[in-house]
């Protein structure tokens, strides 16, 4: 098997690479005078079996069109079936648009796509979709740095909560699940309701996105106003626009663990209050049944 470190993620694909012991294929970008892309594949592949790394991240539309076009140049350069991972799928935030890019990968010339924690379900029956998520990793965080001692899970929104639940259940905790009603116009984030007792316990929220930071520092913020001892956070995906990065700063928030699947910038790494834990592991692991 090759594999192409697409543009959006050439740290995470070598670091996969290197623990797989294989030298990554490069995609070559070229940028016409109007700002239309052209990817090429210099290497012939003969039917070899490939698997394309391109998370979806920002500039997200630029990112999906590489993405495509790295595909259709490895068809043309020789490919057998094309894997596409996604570290971070974009658009699933936005009903009816989730499914959309595996549509578009496909018709690209991918074979399968494997994605990781989208915010809606992938449906779509045209091409197989796995889809892995990061709970083991931050599973392993909070007990390596928390224990579980008068620790509480809270979900940020309803729409959490199942995914809090299973991170609730892992962990084996005595405590109830917390989850929080939320009101949202655009960037602005208001706490309705906590349903649970923080009250001097140590707060994990767990979310699939920081985007913005609205949702996670606004709950941190109600949180402590109930008498939450710390606040922690886990985040699969630190999409970390606009000003998040000052929020979560100054922010109730003491530590937020983000993951690798969109390629951290300097200043999220440079970031006090941010962890980066890598997703190399878990892509290894299902890369290795790849043919
Ligand atoms: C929303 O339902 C998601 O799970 C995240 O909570 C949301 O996308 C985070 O966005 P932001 O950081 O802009 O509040």
């Amino acid at each position: 098997m090759e594999i192409i470190a697409g543009s959006s993620s050439i740290t995470l694909t070598h670091a996969v690479c290197r623990m797989l012991n294989i030298e990554p294929l490069t995609a070559l970008c070229r940028r016409f005078s109007d700002g239309e892309i052209l990817m090429t594949i210099s290497e012939k592949l003969n039917g070899d079996a490939c698997l394309l790394i391109h998370s979806l991240s920002e500039p997200v539309n630029d990112n999906v069109m590489m993405c495509l076009l790295t595909i259709s140049a490895l068809k043309r350069s020789g490919a057998g079936k094309i894997t596409v991972c996604l570290p971070y799928l974009a658009y699933t935030r936005q009903d009816g648009a989730a499914s959309l890019i595996p549509v578009l990968m496909q018709a690209a010339g991918a074979y399968q796509c494997i994605i990781i924690e989208p915010h809606l379900p992938v449906v779509n029956s045209m091409i197989p979709i796995t889809v892995l998520t990061a709970t083991q990793l931050f599973l392993d965080h909070i007990n390596a740095t928390h224990g579980v001692d008068n620790l509480v899970i809270v979900a940020p929104d309803r729409g959490g909560v199942e995914r809090c639940m299973h991170v609730h259940e892992k962990l084996g905790l005595k405590t109830d699940l917390v989850y929080i009603d939320k009101i949202r116009q655009d960037s602005i984030c208001s706490v309705q309701i906590i349903h649970g007792d923080v009250h001097g316990k140590r707060c994990i929220i767990v979310d699939d996105i920081i985007d913005t930071g609205a949702t996670l520092c606004s709950a941190a913020r109600a949180l402590a106003g109930q008498g939450a001892a710390a606040v922690y956070a886990y985040c699969t995906h630190g999409v970390l626009s606009g000003s998040a990065l000052d929020r979560v700063q100054d922010s109730w928030i003491e530590k937020l663990v983000i993951t690798d699947t969109i390629s951290p910038r300097q200043d999220v790494l440079n970031a006090a209050k941010i962890e980066v834990i890598s997703i190399t592991g878990l892509l290894v692991k299902h890369s290795r049944g790849i043919s």
